[in-house]
């Protein structure tokens, strides 16, 4: 079943154009406009809201924290992203105004599960992302909005996070074009983009030779640490993710303006640093800034992988190696650069010998709290 690949995992990387693209399918009416009817919801209680919590676990969370920006950028609502284990146990400020969207592959996460119920007791709306229809989380969800990556077997989650970004995307367009306002009128431009970006990461696909080099020189590596920054900080929390998860390597992600709050003291030679960068279009000069913080960390002998879009030349003189994706807008970048990442973790684990699909001590659904 594995098709010729050396791992189910593997084979889900490259699935990940259609798995994006059959998330974006039969969304739209023939004018582009977005249509999600298949949630069911009365617009009017859409348009109420006021408040936005992504709760999720693991790879799931992190695909709320990289749709957050575009989410509340899109929107204008007020969009916060929690763990589900930590939201259940506080004292959450949820109304009947607040949409609570769990993200689950499985749909039956206990934690995120336990989360939903007590959103709903709160009074807010709970939406289900999800990707296996008729679970549990979307059967106690008042909606339901499934990403249709296909079936995921391997334990660490790569089809089911970039569907799931898409599938927030979609979400978060919906709204937009729902309540009115600026980006009302972007949201079919944004879509137009977005039915692009399954042909780029199929290119991203296309060109990851040295990156699988790279990551068979890596194998005895002990730390590995990923910085960025805006919808790359998301990236590189689940880049580590995947390194720890199936490679057993010690690797952290840190936002890239926090650099100098701490982190940088781990910075000695020979370190390998993975940078996440921003588009250089984005806003507020980030680019720039995250140069210059790659700049910092190279001078203190980091080794610095860089992923970065195509002709980004100001990395060149500071990057030890350039991974390059197309060139996008700012809120699809992550879609690109996670793929890079996933290929590493992979091609790292086989490198080492490791069982890729069933790591140690891990469970692909985790159904207790
Ligand atoms: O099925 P879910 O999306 O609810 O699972 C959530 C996490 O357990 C899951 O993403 C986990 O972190 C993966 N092993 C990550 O690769």
């Amino acid at each position: 079943e594995k098709g010729g690949h050396a791992s189910f995992m593997e084979k889900e990387i490259l699935e990940q154009p259609k798995a994006i693209a059959d998330t974006l399918l039969g969304r739209t009416d023939e004018d582009g406009k977005l249509v999600l009817d298949e949630m069911n919801i009365d617009p009017d209680r859409l348009r109420a809201i006021d408040k936005i919590i992504i709760v999720a676990c693991g790879t799931a969370f992190y695909s709320g924290l990289s749709a957050k920006y575009a989410i509340e950028h899109w929107t204008r609502i007020q969009t916060e992203v929690e763990l589900a284990h930590e939201f259940r146990y506080r004292d959450p400020v949820v109304d009947d105004r607040t949409l609570v969207v769990s993200m689950s592959q499985s749909g039956e996460t206990m934690d995120t599960l336990m989360a939903v119920k007590h959103a709903k007791e709160l009074g807010a709306l709970t939406v289900s992302i999800c990707n296996t229809y008729g679970a549990t989380i979307p059967r106690e969800s008042d909606a339901a909005l499934y990403t249709h990556a296909g079936p995921e077997i391997a334990v660490a989650s790569t089809k089911a996070f970039t569907a799931q970004i898409a599938a927030c995307y979609l979400l978060g367009l919906y709204l937009a074009q729902l309540r009115g306002g600026t980006y009302a009128e972007d949201a079919q431009a944004v879509m137009r983009e977005l039915a692009e970006i399954p042909q780029h990461v199929d290119t991203v696909l296309g060109s990851m030779d040295r990156v699988r080099e790279i990551a068979r020189f890596m194998s005895d590596t002990r730390s590995v640490l990923f910085l960025g920054r805006h919808v790359g900080y998301p990236i590189a929390l689940e880049g580590a993710l995947k390194l720890k998860e199936i490679a057993y390597i010690h690797a952290e992600g840190f936002a890239a303006g926090e650099l100098k709050h701490g982190p940088i003291a781990l910075i000695e030679p020979g370190q390998p640093v993975f940078i996440v960068m921003p588009a250089q279009d984005s806003p507020y000069d980030l680019h720039a800034k995250v140069v210059s913080n790659i700049q910092e960390i190279r001078a203190r002998g980091a080794r610095t992988l860089v992923i970065t879009e195509r002709g980004d030349e100001a990395v060149r003189p500071f990057a030890d190696e350039v991974i390059e994706v197309p060139r996008t807008s700012v809120m699809m970048m992550p879609l690109l650069s996670i793929i890079p990442l996933q290929v590493f973790a992979c091609e790292l684990a086989t490198a080492k010998g490791l069982d890729v699909d069933q790591p140690r001590n891990l469970a692909k659904s985790v159904t207790v709290e």
